[in-house]
Parts: structure tokens; C-alpha cells; sequence
């Protein structure tokens, strides 16, 4: 998909789709958005020793960064898994020169697919070249799901009841998904699919609800 970079408004870059007029991140702060929803709402709300995420839209690789930089500071491994259908070429994705310790997201880029990759004894990432809107996961998997699909207006297929019923088995018991978008009928989607679904503040300066879903122990 033919994209452009834009900054946003904590300067942090993001991606611009003109042909769906969507954007990767929140123009209000990518990194701002992504660090609130999916590292403080998502990894340290989980309370495991070692979780395993599942990504839904690797893009930019943003979200691993933030994920393998907390696990660096907290010494708490993470198994990172990661769906993306239309992949980033490296030069694309470091183009956006997001601050990370060196060379972290060229790594993350540069990573063979469809296999574990220790990056570091605290990171291992595994890249998936998959549609989501067709594609089965393995049952209870997975502690933490970030949810990070195109908006539902733009991809309705990835917001699916069914989806998020599949979403639902790949998670342990106890697991969460978390997301930026909190429309009442997603809401309602997720809890049809077997989630417990609260709504959360939104990240400083950005959305006022983002949803944070738990499946039951
Ligand atoms: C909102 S962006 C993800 C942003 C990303 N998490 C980041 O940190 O940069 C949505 C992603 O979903 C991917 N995508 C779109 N359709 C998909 C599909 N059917 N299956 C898997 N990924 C898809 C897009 O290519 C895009 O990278």
C-alpha cells in the first residue's frame, strides 16, 4: 500500500494510507498512543512472568519496539508473535527513524518470518505473513492481545464478532486485549465473543475511551 510519513503531534512519525485515508498510529501521538494503550493499559496490566503477545498488524514494528525495550528495562521476557498481510520493506520502516535503543528496530525488521527469533534474551519475536479476516490461531496460546487492526470503517472484516471469538480461544485464561477504539458496537461485539470489556482514559491529548477486554479465569 503506497503510504507517506506525517508527524504527529508529539512529534513522533507515523504512516498516511491515501488510498483507505487512514492513518498507522493517532495523529494526536503515535508513540503516545501506543506506549498508553499497549504497554501501560496491556503488558503491565498483565501480571505473568513471561508473556506471550499476539500483534494484529505488525506495520511499523512500533508497538514490538515499546514491547522488546520494556522487556530490556524490566528484565521480564516476552514472546512476541506478530500478524501482518501486507509487510513494510526495512528501508520503509526506518525511515521513520523511531528512537530505540540501537539498532532494536532494524532487527525487528530484518527478522527472518514464519519462525522464533531470539533477538535478545529477553525478546523473541515471531513475524506471521497472515490475513487476519481468514486466518486460525492456536487455542490459549497467548496472554495479551494487542489489537491494532485498521479502523472498522476502513477494515470491517478485522472487527468481527467471529474474529473476536477466535481471539478469544487464543487467549490463556485470564488473558487481555486491548485496543484504541472504543465504539459501543465493538464493545458489544467483544462481549458477545465471551469478553469481560472495560472502557479506560485514552492517552494524554488523544481519545477520550480506549477498551481494555479480559477473558474470564
Ligand atoms: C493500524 S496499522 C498497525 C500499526 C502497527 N501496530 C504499528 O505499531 O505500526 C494496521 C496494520 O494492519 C495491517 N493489515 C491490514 N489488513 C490486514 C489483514 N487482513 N491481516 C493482517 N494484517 C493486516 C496493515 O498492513 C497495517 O500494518
Amino acid at each position: 500500500m503506497e503510504h507517506l510519513i506525517e508527524l504527529t503531534a508529539d512529534g513522533s512519525p507515523t504512516l498516511f494510507v491515501p488510498a483507505l485515508d487512514e492513518h498507522y498510529h493517532s495523529v494526536k501521538g503515535a508513540r503516545t498512543e501506543s506506549v498508553h494503550i499497549f504497554i501501560d493499559m496491556g503488558l503491565r496490566a498483565c501480571p505473568l512472568p513471561a508473556p506471550r503477545v499476539l500483534e494484529v498488524g505488525f506495520g511499523t514494528g512500533l508497538n514490538a519496539l515499546l514491547t522488546w525495550d520494556e522487556a530490556e528495562r524490566t528484565g521480564r521476557p516476552v514472546r512476541y508473535t506478530t500478524l501482518e498481510l501486507y509487510p513494510l520493506s526495512v528501508d520503509e520502516a526506518l525511515a521513520l527513524g523511531y528512537e530505540g535503543a540501537a539498532g532494536r528496530l532494524r532487527a525487528l525488521h530484518e527478522a527472518e518470518w514464519e519462525m522464533p527469533v531470539e533477538l535478545s534474551p529477553h525478546f523473541t519475536l515471531r513475524k506471521c505473513r497472515a490475513d487476519f479476516t481468514t486466518c486460525s490461531l492456536p487455542a490459549a496460546a497467548f496472554d495479551l492481545v494487542y489489537f491494532d487492526a485498521f479502523a472498522p470503517d476502513k477494515q470491517p472484516a478485522m472487527w468481527s464478532e467471529e474474529r473476536f471469538a477466535t481471539l478469544f480461544a487464543a487467549l490463556s485464561p485470564g488473558g487481555i486485549l486491548t485496543t484504541y477504539c472504543a465504539k459501543g458496537e465493538v464493545r458489544r461485539r467483544l462481549q458477545r465473543a465471551g469478553f469481560t470489556v472495560e472502557r479506560l482514559p485514552g492517552p494524554p491529548g488523544g481519545k477520550r475511551e480506549i477498551l481494555r477486554a479480559a477473558k474470564p479465569l
